[in-house]
C-alpha cells in the first residue's frame, strides 16, 4: 500500500504526529511550506503564524503523484475553527487526489474540530476513511497514542476492504 502524508505545520506539533504516522505506515511524509520573503526571524515567524488565518499565501507543495497513492493523509493545525489556510489553498487548486483520504487535525481545544473536518470533506470531495484529532494537551501528555492504533486500523482495514 502506497501511503503519502501531506501536512502543514507551524510550530511542529502536526509534523511530530505526522512523523509518527509515517513511521507506523511506512509512508512518505511531505510538507506544504509557505514562502517567507521577510529576512528577519520575527518577520518569518509572523508570516508563519498568519498562515493559519490568512486569505491567500504563496505556498510551496512538493510535486508528487498524489492520485497514485492508495491513501493520502492530509494534516494541518486548526486556526479559527478551520484547517490551516495553506492546506485549504492547495485543495482549492483542485489537485488530483486518490479515492482514499484520511485527515490529521491538531488544535489547542480538546473539542473535535467538526467544522474543519466538514470543510476538508467538501474541499477534497472525499469522505475521509479516518480522522485523527490531536489536541495540544494530548501531544504534551502523549495521550493521543491511545487513539493511534484505531486510526491506523481504519486506514488499513478499509484499504483491505476496498482492495
Ligand atoms: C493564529 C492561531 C489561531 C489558532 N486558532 C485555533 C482555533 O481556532 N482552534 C483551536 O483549537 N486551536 C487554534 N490554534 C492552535 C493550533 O491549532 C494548535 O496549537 C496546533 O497544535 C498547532 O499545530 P502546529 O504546531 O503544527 O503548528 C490556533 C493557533 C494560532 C497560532
Amino acid at each position: 500500500m502506497t501511503c503519502r502524508i501531506l501536512l502543514h505545520s507551524i510550530n511542529g506539533r502536526t509534523r511530530k504526529v505526522g512523523e509518527e504516522l509515517a513511521w507506523e505506515l511506512g509512508a512518505q511524509l511531505h510538507e506544504i511550506d509557505i514562502d517567507t520573503p521577510e529576512h528577519s526571524l520575527a518577520g518569518r515567524l509572523m508570516t508563519r503564524l498568519s498562515s493559519l488565518v490568512a486569505r491567500s499565501l504563496s505556498i510551496a507543495v512538493p510535486d508528487q503523484p498524489w492520485q497514485r497513492s492508495d491513501l493520502l493523509i492530509l494534516g494541518a493545525p486548526v486556526g479559527n475553527g478551520r484547517a490551516a489556510r495553506p492546506l485549504r489553498q492547495w485543495l482549492e487548486s483542485h489537485p488530483d487526489l486518490p479515492a482514499r483520504v484520511a485527515l490529521l487535525l491538531t488544535s489547542d481545544e480538546a473539542d473535535y474540530p467538526a467544522q474543519a473536518v466538514e470543510d476538508l470533506t467538501t474541499l477534497t470531495g472525499r469522505k475521509p476513511v479516518a480522522v485523527l484529532h490531536v489536541s495540544d494537551r494530548d501531544i504534551s501528555h502523549g495521550t493521543w497514542k491511545g487513539r493511534l492504533e484505531h486510526f491506523l486500523d481504519q486506514c488499513v482495514v478499509r484499504y483491505r476492504n476496498s482492495a
